[in-house]
């Protein structure tokens, strides 16, 4: 193959090119589609950029190429498309000399990569295109920036473009930032797509938040900053609590801040089934990867959900047969001197107090939780405890209840792993209340266990490989719940590597269209199995984590069939040409 210079190559005689009109060529294993329209020779790649079709077999008219298979549309001299679901075609350099065609197989690119796919990924965003999401991420990974880059643009535009404020697909995109470290290569680039089509999905038709300003003032302080907040919030004062927030944000360090936040989020009972506690930990956590400078434009997303949630007490469940509410009512007013009799106590988790938490007497659950108060329990000691009572209820979910109540048992979950996170970053006395709370929805929780579903012990015979294989065929079976339950604690029991279990869950879970509580549930679950030592409760928690995944799955896996052809048309390679 004769060329002119080190990047052009002939590619085909312009006489023959005119009389065909179109010709395939392979160049540097490019397939390049060539056209002569108009007078002018094109060059563009040959696989369609929607799924691959081959576009020499396309149609050109008035300076228009249409693809065929769902006929996307392309400007045929730059290759830009009119049809954004199918992304734009990649064009290449092209020269007429002494009769012949020489093109330039690398493709003409208006920006370097990086900057290239960081443009295509705000385009995603803003169209909700998942294959543009898909390539834009695998791009990005390719230029050397996954994953802070596309993490941060989708927090950004999710928190920019949806007046109703924090959701579940940034709760989403905060998830799988915070279990990429346990997924293989591959995966994470699937768990950022995942999050950032959620963000998308989100946003989508939905009208922008427009923001608050903070206070001129800068000198209120953090007591009275905490009464406004919370007094705002508590009248479901929108604009209000926003301007006071953004004011503590901008004059108060993040503990404070966090105290003033999570101090709201317990002032009723268990928010919107745990959901605003849940999202509003994810808030803080995402400003753990992106920064807490970033705070002004992350933590105002949670008030339209503070002021619009559903209050527990409101509810019928956690008033009647037993008046849950006003127990819990009663008990908060007494907390301050509970906490103050612990004062220079140090308490030890006794044994068999998850035990008793999961009683079927919520006088019980509440009487050994504030006696643990007034021993010196810290809120950290306390929540480590209720998240692993709520661990067991998933664990032991009975699959003789409605599909249904999956989701209820999975609201204390997460909601009671929020809890546990909060307390870790400020030791607020206001969150012993999400204890409680959470506590008693784990009281509430106690028929779903019936009868429960045994905690296999494992076998420690098995072979740990097996295990993992068996696990992955499980997931792509229905009613394989208590099996995928057993080859988890078979494993753990063998000596099983409990990083390897964790990446062939993500696998699992990521080749799957896993809605929005099947992907909180592996992130919470892996979130307390870094929280916890203790050989019998990491079993119960991943036990926990394969048993709901097991009860969603399968899936149709359309999300990933996109991943797929995504990743293959970044690769080069051919995907509809024979
Ligand atoms: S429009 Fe070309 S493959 Fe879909």
């Amino acid at each position: 193959m004769a060329s002119t210079d080190s990047e052009f190559v002939k590619a085909a005689s312009l006489s023959e090119l005119q009389a065909e009109g179109r010709k395939l060529v392979n160049r540097n294993g490019q397939a390049i589609a060539l056209f002569y329209h108009e007078g002018a020779v094109h060059a563009v790649d040959n696989r369609c950029p929607h799924m691959g079709f081959p576009l020499t077999q396309g149609t050109v008219d008035e300076g228009v190429l249409t693809c065929h298979w769902h006929h996307a549309r392309f400007e045929l001299s730059c290759g830009d498309t009119f049809d954004p679901f199918a992304d734009d075609v990649p064009t290449y350099p092209v020269e007429v000399r002494d009769g012949d065609v020489y093109v330039r197989p690398t493709p003409i690119r208006d920006a370097p990569p990086e900057e290239h796919w960081t443009a295509r990924l705000r385009v995603g965003l803003e169209e909700n295109l998942r294959l543009v999401l898909a390539k834009s991420v695998i791009g990005l990974d390719d230029a050397g920036a996954l994953a802070e880059k596309p993490f941060r643009i989708g927090v950004e535009f999710g928190t920019d473009y949806r007046a109703a404020g924090w959701g579940p697909g940034l709760t989403i995109l905060a998830a799988m930032q915070n279990v990429l470290p346990a997924l293989r290569e591959d995966d994470r680039r699937r768990a950022l797509y995942t999050g950032l089509r959620h963000v998308a999905s989100d946003c989508a038709g939905e009208p922008p938040k427009f923001d608050q300003p903070s206070f001129a003032v800068r000198d209120v302080g953090a007591a009275r900053l905490k009464e406004w907040f919370r007094e705002n919030v508590e009248v479901r004062d929108r604009d209000g609590a926003e301007r006071t927030l953004r004011t503590a944000i901008e004059t108060l360090p993040q503990e404070a801040v966090a105290e003033i936040v999570f101090s709201a989020a317990t002032d009723h009972r268990y928010l919107d089934a745990g959901h605003t506690f849940d999202f509003a930990n994810k808030a803080f956590e995402t400003l753990d990867h992106v920064g807490f400078e970033c705070a002004d434009q992350v933590l105002p997303s949670l008030v339209a959900g503070l002021t619009t949630a559903t209050r527990s007490e409101e509810l019928s469940s956690w008033r009647q047969p037993v008046d849950l509410a006003a127990i819990l009512e009663t008990t908060y007013g007494d907390l301050p001197d509970y906490v103050a009799d612990g004062e220079g106590e140090t308490w030890t988790e006794p044994d068999g107090f998850v035990d008793t938490l999961l009683e079927d007497d919520p006088h019980a659950v509440v009487d050994a939780l504030v006696e643990a108060v007034r021993h010196g329990a810290t809120t950290e000691q306390l929540a480590a405890a209720v998240a692993h009572a709520a661990v067991v209820r998933v664990a032991q979910f009975s699959t003789a209840n409605e599909f249904s109540d999956w989701n209820t048992v999975h609201h204390t979950f997460t909601y009671a792993n929020a809890v546990h996170r909060a307390t870790r970053r400020t030791d607020a006395w206001e969150l012993y209340r999400g204890v409680f709370d959470g506590a008693t929805s784990v009281y509430l929780d106690r028929f779903l266990n019936t009868p429960p579903a045994q905690i296999p012990a494992g076998d420690t015979d098995a072979d740990p490989d097996a295990c993992l294989s068996a696990l992955l065929d499980a997931f792509d079976e229905e009613g394989e719940v208590d099996t995928t339950g057993r080859l988890v604690a078979d494993y753990l029991a063998a000596g099983g590597d409990v990083a390897a279990l964790q990446a062939t869950l993500g696998e699992a879970l990521l080749r799957e269209d896993a809605n929005f509580h099947t992907l909180q549930s592996l992130e919470a679950g892996f979130s307390q199995l870094a929280l916890t030592d203790d050989p019998a409760r990491r079993r119960t928690v991943l036990v926990a984590v394969a048993r709901y995944m097991s009860a969603h799955f399968p899936t149709r896996r359309e999300a990933e069939q996109t991943f797929r052809i995504a990743d293959r048309l970044h690769r080069g390679e051919k995907i509809h040409e024979a």
